[in-house]
């Protein structure tokens, strides 16, 4: 190229970096070239751009179901309807959303599965977490706002427990009269009630010889290393023992502010949320009303029912299906909600 076309490339190349175009390398399969070169007027029309994200998030949605098994854990619970699962998705959405979200709020949040990875890989400024239930909160508020005596405590607690049929059952029946010996009790119920089940009624995981079935569910190591490595991200992380409702409100008129919207599955008579949490009872059709009107992103899950199905028409949700593999191996569709 003589210097002439080489000062037009340049003067070119300004041009566009001026509205936004910018020069990338990618590397394509040749099955995949001629998509490319069909592609390539849409990457640069800015207007574009939200249409390419849906069209990315539906290729994503139709690959292959998210196994469990797969995903890094970080929080302590094994919580009923988690979400672990899920935070592919979760990574997507705030990864490829224009503004980073200064605040991702999940007033549902049981084990906090999204929360807490939201926080671990710095994708928001920060994690706003609620949860109505009292074990559950203890839990949380002395690993967010607790002193460092009692974190040293729980853990002290958790390494030491001399796990046999007896000792679990006495903690399990005992009235704690602190917040910590309350996030034990927690903790202990959690690991040691089937399926993780924290509502009144749940029997103990099969207890086999010796109680020993109650072992293979104790990790205290790995317990504790998720309560330090929580801890350590307790500034990024703001926990209130409060109704999700509240909470919602506090950010919804934030542009800013992205909402992971997780609430007992009971919509249109469903059961399934009733025997898992001691609080499930919600106005599914208020809370899809208020987060119609939330200024900034809405990811909702529910599970595929047609009442809520209708409500998404009503109230302008996006829906998309999620295969997923459960932990009995079959696959399920989940339903996500998204908005805009
Ligand atoms: C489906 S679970 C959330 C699971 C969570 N996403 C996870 O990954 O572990 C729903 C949670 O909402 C809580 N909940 C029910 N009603 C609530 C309310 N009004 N406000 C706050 N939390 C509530 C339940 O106690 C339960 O822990």
């Amino acid at each position: 190229m003589d210097a002439t076309a080489l000062e037009r490339q340049h003067r070119r190349i300004s041009r566009l970096k001026a509205q936004g175009v910018f020069r990338s390398t990618i590397l394509v399969h040749q099955e995949c070239k001629s998509v490319l070169d069909d592609l390539r007027p849409f990457l640069l029309d800015p207007n574009k751009g939200k249409q390419l994200v849906m069209f990315t998030e539906a290729m994503q949605s139709a690959a292959k179901p998210i196994n469990v098994a797969q995903v890094r854990q970080l929080s302590p619970l094994r919580y009923p309807g988690g979400k672990t699962w899920l935070v592919p998705e979760i990574r997507n959405w705030l990864v490829l959303a224009k503004h980073r979200p200064s605040m991702l709020v999940e007033p549902f949040a049981g084990g906090a599965m999204v929360g807490l990875s939201v926080a671990g890989e710095d994708l928001a400024d920060h994690v706003f977490l609620s949860e109505l239930d009292g074990d559950v909160a203890a839990l949380w508020a002395i690993i967010f706002q607790g002193t460092d005596e009692d974190v040293s405590w729980l853990c002290r607690h958790i390494l030491e427990f001399d796990v046999t049929l007896t000792n679990v059952k006495h903690i399990i029946g005992s009235a704690p009269d602190t917040l910590r010996a309350l996030a034990f009790r927690t903790i202990v119920k959690n690991r040691m009630q089937r399926g993780g089940i924290m509502a009144e009624g749940a029997g103990l995981t099969k207890v086999g010889e010796n109680g020993k079935g109650l072992l293979s569910r104790w990790y205290p190591e790995t317990l504790v290393k998720r309560i330090e490595a929580l801890r350590f991200l307790r500034h990024q992380i703001t926990f209130e023992h409060k109704d999700a409702f509240e909470v919602i409100r506090l950010y919804i008129k934030d542009p800013n502010a992205y909402f992971f919207i997780d609430p007992p599955y009971t919509a249109g008579g469903k059961r399934a949320g009733s025997r898992l949490y001691t609080h499930s009872q919600i106005d599914h059709e208020a809370l899809f009303a208020l987060m119609a009107k939330a200024k900034g992103s809405v990811m909702m899950t529910y599970d595929d029912a047609p009442e809520v199905r209708r409500l998404a028409k009503q109230y302008g949700f996006r829906v998309v299906e999620i295969p997923m593999k459960n932990t009995h191996h079959t696959i399920i569709r989940e339903l996500l909600l998204m908005k805009p």
